[in-house]
């Protein structure tokens, strides 16, 4: 029992990020800004565990919601890790992609955007997508108006040529922080069959071991799509 593999795909809901900061005394922001580090020690635990891919939730469609000085502020973060984060990823041979719906964005932020990922486009370390903007339900419709506007017949295959994520496999694990057993409209199609790891742990205390106990857990899974387990198939 269990899996021998891997996961290739390792998909992350970073959440927490408020409530640590509160239980500090601080405000909202100063977690958001914790929670930078936090991605700094995860990709790079990421890489040296050699995970091929690594999702990152950083901003849900839903998060336009929030008050307009903390949009600010993320949006402004986001700008800022681009710029200062780039060398690193690119010396390690990190592939960056940003996937969402970014027509609220900036045109500023939308050229930087493009600019990190062209600049790391050859890199075959580890690609780190990075999901600003995004919505599981965005991205299905988004993946449906395509395959409608190009007159192919709508099927599975079709609209997961179309979605965000095409290039890549569907996650295998989910890691979802915070302590919130929920998607939140992360990747509805592409979490089908993945595996789901909650943990209470805050987004800005995330390291090396949580991806450890994530991916031991992990490997203790049985992954069976519907079926019956290998030993019992006869
Ligand atoms: C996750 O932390 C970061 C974003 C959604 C941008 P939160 O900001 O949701 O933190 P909590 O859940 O309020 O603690
Ligand atoms: C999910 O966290 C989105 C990201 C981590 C980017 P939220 O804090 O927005 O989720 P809810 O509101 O608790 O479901
Ligand atoms: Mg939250």
């Amino acid at each position: 029992m269990g899996i021998s593999e891997p996961p290739r795909h390792v998909a992350i809901i970073m959440d927490g990020n408020g409530r640590w900061a509160q239980a500090r005394g601080q405000l909202r922001p100063f977690g958001h800004q914790a929670g930078v580090k936090a991605v700094r020690r995860i990709v790079g635990a990421a890489r040296d565990l050699g995970i091929e891919v690594l999702t990152l939730f950083a901003f849900s469609q839903e998060n336009w919601k929030r008050p307009p000085l903390e949009v600010r502020m993320l949006m402004e973060l986001l700008l800022t890790v681009l710029e200062r984060e780039l060398p690193d990823l690119h010396r390690n041979g990190i592939r960056l992609r940003v996937i969402g719906e970014h027509s609220g964005f900036s045109d500023k932020l939308r050229q930087r955007i493009a600019e990190a990922e062209r600049h790391t486009a050859g890199n075959t370390t580890m690609t780190l997508v990075v999901a600003v903007g995004y919505g599981g339900q965005w991205d299905i419709v988004q993946a449906a108006q395509k395959v409608a506007a190009s007159g192919r017949e709508i099927s599975a295959a079709a609209l997961e040529a179309e979605l965000a994520t095409a290039e890549w496999p569907a996650p295998e694990l989910l890691i979802r922080t915070g302590g919130e057993s929920r998607i939140s409209n992360f990747m509805l199609w592409q979490l089908a069959y993945t595996e789901l790891y909650f943990t209470e742990l805050l987004w800005p205390d995330a390291d090396a071991p949580l991806l450890r106990e994530a991916l031991d857990w992990y490997a203790s899974r049985e992954r069976r799509f519907g079926g019956v387990p290998a030993a019992a198939g006869s």
